[in-house]
């Protein structure tokens, strides 16, 4: 079980625990509630064999999709992999940058392998996806014939609408749906994460794992009263703190999920984090004796590999160290929460994710903003389209 520690917080609001209902209420009766349905299991067996079918003619695969279309699969991707090992599939996620640098790099290197791709849009616009895309299938029409294309290409995309579906029909690619009723960054149950997962993390596991999640609702619900109580104290930035690299990606993850569930009518907290022990040499001295106005969410891994130090067990002095920087943020005023994983597996990533979303969802609702949408995100997108056609 994954353990949840809120007794270092300092008082929260207990009268939105009263909230509850109506939480719950608006959360069932939403349309974009899609993510806490079963994923039919035609749906997991498909991914698992295209994967299968692209290793056998291709040494790499390519995905290219930003936001929720890429942090969800990218962040377990890395959390699970080993570290110097050089075992896993290739799996290479582009079209999340415009550095001309980087494509130049990549269209380079992709001149050198056999390769498919995996575009994932849900809206079939986004101008990275859509500009990655294009140069690398540029490259692909010059290196593979037409019927090389129809194994080589899979777009994860809208059911019906957007460009990328109108070419699925005329092309005859291979395709996966995102629902209508499930947003970007709830889309970890999808294709859009599970295809790029199968390539080397054992996905049954992970969505057995996720829907296990379901059990921590009540404490889903608790975690966005201690958020939201936070807030209204003045604490406006949440900081998430690891103490494994692996999960770097992990709190980017968490950022954008809280961050475009949250941010919106001047309110929501702003989501930053920090790789313990490394960023105590630097966000340290910030977070223990500067400004007042944040809080903390510890995750703690309970067991990991056994490397002895003297006679201690290295993996159990990271995590003194960790319960004793959560005792001393706390002389300095800094509260924190701390959500223990057993260890760091297919299963308890996909428990521990069900339940941020959970959550999240459930702060949208207490922050009185729509968690299910992202308005600001067109803003910047209208300035360059009045500047640029893509
Ligand atoms: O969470 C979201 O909805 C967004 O972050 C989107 O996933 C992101 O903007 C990419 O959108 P799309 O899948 O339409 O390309």
């Amino acid at each position: 079980m994954i353990k949840f520690d809120f007794t270092s917080m300092c008082n929260f609001n207990k009268e939105l625990l009263d909230k509850k209902a109506e939480v719950l209420c608006k959360f069932n009766n939403s349309y974009m509630n899609g993510w806490t349905s079963p994923i039919d299991q035609d749906i997991i067996n498909d991914v698992i064999k295209t994967s299968k079918e692209i290793k056998t003619h291709s040494s790499c695969m390519v995905v290219i999709g930003i936001g929720g279309s890429f942090l969800g699969s990218y962040c377990i991707e890395k959390a699970l992999a080993p570290y110097f090992k050089d075992n896993n599939f290739k799996v290479i996620y582009a079209g999340t940058t415009l550095s001309s640098v980087y494509m130049e790099e990549l269209l380079c290197y992709l001149e050198t392998v056999d390769f498919s791709i995996n575009v994932i849009s849900k809206s079939g616009t986004t101008m990275e996806t859509t500009i990655t895309y294009k140069l690398i299938k540029e490259l692909m029409e010059k290196k593979y014939s037409k019927e090389e294309l129809r194994k080589r290409i899979v777009i994860t995309t809208d059911k019906e609408h957007g460009a990328l579906r109108q070419e699925v029909k005329e092309e005859g690619y291979k395709s996966f749906i995102i629902p209508d009723n499930i947003g970007g960054r709830y889309s970890i149950m999808t294709p859009a994460h599970l295809f790029p997962l199968a390539f080397n993390i054992d996905i049954e596991e992970f969505v057995r794992g996720y829907y296990d999640g379901y059990k921590y609702l009540d404490k889903a619900f608790l975690y966005a009263v201690c958020r939201k109580s936070m807030f209204d104290q003045g604490k406006v930035v949440e900081n998430f703190v690891v103490y494994e690299e692996k999960l770097n990606y992990f709190s980017e993850w968490l950022k954008q999920l809280f961050g475009e569930t949250e941010g919106k009518n001047g309110v929501g907290l702003l989501p930053t984090s920090t790789v313990h022990t490394r960023d105590l040499h630097s966000l340290g001295q910030m977070v223990q004796e500067g400004n007042k106005i944040l809080f903390e969410t510890f995750i703690k891994i309970e067991n990991s590999s056994q490397v002895k130090f003297k006679d201690h067990d290295l993996h159990n002095i990271n995590n003194v160290v960790l319960d004793s920087v959560r005792i001393a943020h706390k002389k300095g005023e800094v509260s924190s929460i701390m959500i223990t994983l057993p260890e760091l597996s297919e299963k308890y990533l996909g428990e521990v994710m069900y339940f941020f979303m959970l959550s999240a969802a459930f702060s949208g609702f207490l922050f009185g903003v729509d968690p299910f949408n992202q308005p600001g995100v067109e803003v910047y997108k209208k300035e360059v389209r009045e500047k640029i056609v893509i």
